[in-house]
């Protein structure tokens, strides 16, 4: 037996409730390719936390475990003390997911697609008119929510998305890219309606992005993920801190700088891996879709 696999068997505790996740040594491949390969990765309860690293690192693989769409063949995650692989139902319940690719139906209004994940994730059919109004209005899309998605632009697709993933009022937000392809005002906005429900509700937030800025600005704590394992972990302010210093620079170095101090040295091997085309033709068509 691996390590990984008697972690998995020996860990039953209800899980510690400053701990939003955990994952110990997790494991995923796809065929020959190792995406997520030993993450070690803790988000604390309320935090937004941001998993960044460079196309490829194995960011999407993971979420996608620690909100059950994917098994946990090695390693452990817990959500909120839950094994998803167990519990899928209850971390499901637990949960909002705004996915890399798009969810929401363009052939549908935005009203519609929100009342669909309402149903889904089993809000009380009594509630279910006001609260699919209440995470509309979240995202400031009362106006418009009687049009077809597929009249909306991509910044407004992206906040449909939020509500979709807001309405079941979750304690644990998971968002993987919610600001790709945007411009700068539609990121700002869908910042600030997450922001808002934080302040509102104290949920825990999971983050993806590529913009270093977004990360700087609203994580409070982010981790380098590259080639399927964590490679930096703090605040920004300590990995700029700690970067300048190994690499004495007179300027404190950007977040942008760190991420290439951390990444930059596999980007090369992440461009000849299988996955490329993958990654680059998911990556166009979620930033066409919404652009
Ligand atoms: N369904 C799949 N089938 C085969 N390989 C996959 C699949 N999904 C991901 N991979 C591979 O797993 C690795 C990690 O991919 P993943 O999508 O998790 O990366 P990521 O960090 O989310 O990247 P990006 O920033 O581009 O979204 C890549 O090499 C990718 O090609
Ligand atoms: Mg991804």
């Amino acid at each position: 037996m691996t390590q990984s696999e008697s972690t998995t068997t020996t860990t039953a505790d209800p899980g510690d409730p400053s701990e939003a996740v955990v994952c110990t040594g997790l494991e995923y491949s796809f065929g020959q390719t190792k995406a997520v390969d030993g993450l070690d990765l803790t988000v604390r309860t309320g935090e937004v936390f941001g998993l960044l690293g460079p196309n490829g690192a194995g960011k999407t693989t993971a979420i996608r475990s620690i909100t059950t769409l994917l098994p946990v063949p090695s390693g452990m995650v817990r959500v909120f003390g839950h094994d998803p692989a167990k519990r899928q139902m209850q971390v499901r319940r637990m949960l909002g997911y705004v996915p890399q690719q798009l969810s929401a139906d363009g052939g549908l209004t935005g009203r519609e697609n929100v009342s669909l994940f309402a149903r889904v994730f089993d809000v009380p059919r009594r509630e279910r008119a006001a609260r699919v109004a209440q995470a509309i209005a979240a995202v400031d899309l009362t106006d418009a929510a009687d049009r077809l998605a597929k009249t909306y632009s991509g910044g407004m697709v992206r906040r449909l998305e939020l509500a979709q993933a807001l309405v079941s009022a979750p304690r644990l937000l998971v968002l993987d890219e919610p600001t790709i392809g945007l411009d700068p005002i539609a990121r700002t906005s869908v910042w600030e309606c997450i922001d808002e429900v934080r302040a509102a509700t104290g949920m825990t937030v999971l983050v993806t992005t590529h913009y270093m800025d977004e990360a700087d600005q609203y994580c409070d704590r982010v981790a380098l993920m590259h080639r399927g394992r964590i490679r930096a972990l703090g605040t920004p302010e300590q990995l700029r801190t700690e970067v300048g210093e190994q690499l004495e620079l007179a300027e404190p170095p950007t977040l942008d700088d760190v991420f290439r101090h951390f990444a930059g040295s596999g980007l090369a091997n992440a461009t000849e891996n299988e996955g490329e085309f993958k990654d680059v033709s998911r990556t166009r068509r979620t930033a066409s879709r919404v652009g």
